[in-house]
Formats: structure tokens, sequence, C-alpha cells
């Protein structure tokens, strides 16, 4: 009914490319099984020859529920509230500057919603306009990244607590860094959301977890987003998590998906970091995405003082 391939990396498989998914066939017991299998499995599940915003729910809807993501509210009033459309042009758009190219749908390597205490199961990527080049969305496992990570650090983050916080500024990131990367032009909606930085409390989030479907352990850091490590505020903790998050931005592992007009991706928000790879800033890319609801429940808002926060701050 549906075909699957394993997708792979230089450094092994990485999810899985399903061809021959219907809108019928997604009201079908066995093949909706297949995939919540699948899910937890790879984390990752590229869908070819699928178009349209009713199997991108649908689809979705396998997985779990929608839900609004923080940052951009559902519109109700719209026939899809579940979709949220991202869309880069150069007028108005995020700009930035990377090893010296101007490029626009550009991200850094990140986790969704980890800056939150709640953090969304996953989403699904529809490409509605996409670029003459470039756009894809890269991908790398954490459960690869725990197996990989040399024993010594494994040893020394097993346990710890990372804090986090909103702030979407590229120039305050703190671990894995991409040198040479600077914003050009920010959009009126990037402007607005960071100017309620101050909303969002610092986090915590373990260090590692494990999927409870497998027993796998997942090293659970997003580089994007990190204050520092629950404790270890000092240099040796900046170090550490320097160390940590270089080994999670380390592009031998990542899977970077180039998207077809008929493609879509599901990715598991727990399991997997995800970045834009961005496109030149003068070409367009709209997609539509949904939030898959759900929360592993192991997030805390951090019970960290100001002045606390403020030695995490200086000590960077
Ligand atoms: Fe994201």
């Amino acid at each position: 009914m549906i075909e699957t391939r394993v997708i792979n990396t230089a450094a092994g498989p990485i999810g899985v490319e399903v061809f021959g998914m219907t809108l019928d066939i997604t009201r079908d017991d066995d093949v909706r099984r297949q995939l919540t299998e699948t899910w937890v499995d790879k984390g990752l599940i590229a869908f070819r020859g699928v178009d349209g915003p009713e199997i991108q729910i649908a689809l979705s809807n396998i997985f779990g529920p929608c839900v609004a993501h923080p940052g951009r509210p559902m519109d109700e009033s719209k026939a899809n509230p579940e979709l949220v459309n991202i869309r880069y042009e150069r007028t108005g758009g995020d700009v930035y500057e990377v090893d010296g190219v101007e490029l626009g749908a550009w991200l850094p390597w990140h986790s969704d919603l980890i800056y939150v205490d709640r953090i969304n199961h996953g989403g699904v990527l529809r490409p509605i306009k996409l670029p003459r080049e470039g756009g894809a969305t890269g991908f790398i496992d954490k459960i690869k990244l725990y197996e990989t990570l040399d024993s010594e650090l494994r040893a020394r983050i097993e346990d710890k607590w990372i804090y986090y916080k909103w702030d979407l500024d590229i120039a305050h990131q703190r671990f894995a860094k991409r040198s040479g990367a600077k914003v050009i032009q920010w959009s009126e909606n990037r402007r607005e959301m960071q100017s309620r930085v101050e909303q969002y409390p610092v986090v915590a989030h373990p260090a590692v977890f494990t999927q409870p479907e497998t027993g796998r352990k997942v090293l659970n850091v997003s580089p994007w987003f990190a204050l520092g490590i629950d404790g270890m505020e000092g240099e040796g903790g900046h170090a550490l998590l320097e160390a940590v998050a270089q080994h999670c931005v380390d592009e031998r592992y990542a899977y970077f998906h180039t998207y077809q007009p008929d493609d879509m991706v599901l990715w598991d928000n727990w399991r997997m970091l995800h970045c834009g790879a961005g496109i030149p800033a003068d070409e367009s890319r709209w997609m539509a995405r949904t939030t898959i609801q759900g929360d592993y429940a192991l997030g805390r808002l951090a019970d960290v003082t100001a002045s606390i926060d403020d030695r995490i701050r200086v000590n960077v």
C-alpha cells in the first residue's frame, strides 16, 4: 500500500521516505499504526507525492492533534487554522549574511519551543512556493548524537539540566554559534516577537532523557536558545556545554531535505534538531507547517533568580 525507503547520511541512516500516501490511506488503521511506529523508531518521515492542506492536516493528525505555536496563535476564522504560513520574501523578510552570502529562510540548529517548559511533539512542513535553489531543512538525530558523543563528555553532561531562554537575536547565541553569521534585516514580525523577549522566563530541560517506547537515550541539547548548565554557571560549565553543542551541530550527522513541490516532512521535535539552510536572499520561499501537540513532561520553569541569570550572562 505504502512503500518506504531509508534516508541515509554520511554517518548512517536517518528517517525514511514514504511513497504512495493518499487522503484515503490516512484513514487506514494499519497504515496509521505503521507510520506511528516509524515515527517513534526513526523520528523523521519525508512523504513524497502528496500535496495540499487537507492531506497535510490529515497526516499531522495521525501523530496527534494540531495546536497553536505560542509565537503564532491559531486564527480560528481561517479555513485551516492548524496551518501556519512561513513566508520569506526579500522585501520585509529576515535576511542574514552567512559566510559572506546573503540568505533568507535561514535558521540555526534548534529544537522548537525548547525555550518554554512544554515542548510540542512535532510538525509537518509543506512547501507552497520553492526557490530555484536552496531552501532545505536540516535534521540531526539526537539519539545518534548521544551514541556518538565522546564518553567523557557524555558522563559529564548526562545528569545535567540546561537553561534556555527565548531570544531570537542570533548575535546573542551563546553555544555553537555559527561564525560568520549576522543579521542584515529583520522582519516586522520578528522585531515584534523580539520586543516581547522579557516575557519569557528561563526554563530548564534535562540534557539527556530516555525515549520511553524504546529505552534509547536522547542528547536533548538545542544550541540555539541555551543559556548554560544548571549548577555550572562558571567557565567550566560554559566550556562543557560548548563542547557538547559543537557535537550537536556536527553536520556529518545531518540530513538536508531539499523539497520537491509534492513533499511533506514530519519530524519528532523531541528527537530531532533542525535548521533552515537558507536561500539566496532575492529568492522567495513559502511553507505551511502544522504543530503537533504533546509534551514530554520533563521541562520546567527554572527556579533562577535574576542574579543567577545575570551571572550566566556575565560569564559568557
Ligand atoms: Fe524550528
